[in-house]
């Protein structure tokens, strides 16, 4: 079967235009999932799910995640929400255990850095927007990759990057207090390789705000490469830009995209709904012989 495909932008971004019901039974998972990993972010317009439809579509594109949680020295426990649904907000009368953590989304990141195996992707419908701004843009790291020259691609395949939660957190809130510094650092460390080799063979950057420096390398080195593929990854010609409108669901691939969100009022109560499905393969390195199963 072939989907009706617009693309959004020349390397990331595709709407795609199907009805609610073919989403919810999966009659186009296979080929919603190829396009998924091409394009890094569809977009399905006019589809509002609710919260029991969101988690239906997720489970035929993988294994909707359910319940994982991590747990720093404050003893907070962040699960997925109830069943699978995560309701995404500032507020913390809706979202008490996430929304201290969310000020990082204004960063450009990719989510789980701190697991082995990150989110394969994430399904986001909205339910209250903010009147201005609030958009949420995507990069597509294995564009940026494709597009190093080829000494640089030979010299970061080699490289790996330690990811820390105070590395992800600190930039988004520099006023924070020594307390609320020492509960990130709390929180697990995990080195992934900077070039991911997925078991398609196709690369990507693994870049995020959460990446802390680069193993082995003098820091201002590392500082100076970190933020040098970060400003190249995140041209204009490798993101797209998505403006929300109710009733989107956007499904974003967490493998070969980060994402970030742009400055909204903090007070507007905007609030969205989330799916995660789990990852299905480690951060392998160009290096490693060891391929995923
Ligand atoms: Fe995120």
């Amino acid at each position: 079967m072939i989907l009706n495909v617009t693309h959004l932008s020349p390397r990331t971004g595709s709407e795609v235009k199907i009805g609610k019901a073919e989403l919810v039974n999966g009659a186009y998972a296979q080929e919603i999932r190829a396009l998924l990993d091409q394009r890094g972010v569809l977009l399905f317009r006019g589809l509002a799910p609710d919260d029991n439809e969101l988690r239906a579509i997720a489970r035929t594109l993988g294994d909707l995640r359910i319940g994982a949680s991590k747990r720093g020295s404050d003893g907070a426990t962040l699960t997925e929400g109830e069943d699978g649904l995560l309701k995404v907000s500032l507020d913390e009368k809706v979202n008490p255990q996430y929304a201290r953590f969310l000020i990082g989304n204004c960063l450009w990141h990719m989510d789980g850095t701190y697991e082995e195996v990150p989110p394969l992707a994430t399904l986001f419908t909205p339910y209250k927007l903010s009147r201005e701004g609030g958009d949420t843009m995507f990069a597509n790291t294995y564009a940026a990759f494709e597009d190093l020259p080829e000494d640089e691609r030979a010299r970061v395949e080699h490289l790996n990057v330690v990811h820390t939660m105070q590395a992800a957190l600190f930039p988004a809130k520099r006023d924070c207090t020594p307390e609320e510094f020492a509960v990130w650092c709390s929180y697990p460390v995990r080195s992934h390789p900077l070039v991911w080799r997925h078991k398609s063979g196709r690369k990507s950057l693994v870049l995020s705000t959460s990446g802390a420096y680069v193993e082995g390398m003098h820091p201002a080195e590392s500082h100076d490469l970190l933020q040098r593929l970060m400003a190249h990854a995140t041209q204009e010609k490798y993101t797209y830009r998505h403006k929300w409108q109710m009733g989107d669901m956007v499904i974003w691939d967490n493998t070969g995209t980060m994402h970030r969100v742009m400055p909204f009022d903090r007070e507007s109560g905007r609030e969205f709904h989330r799916c995660t499905l789990n990852g299905e393969e480690p951060i392998t390195a160009s290096s490693d012989k060891r391929l995923p199963a």
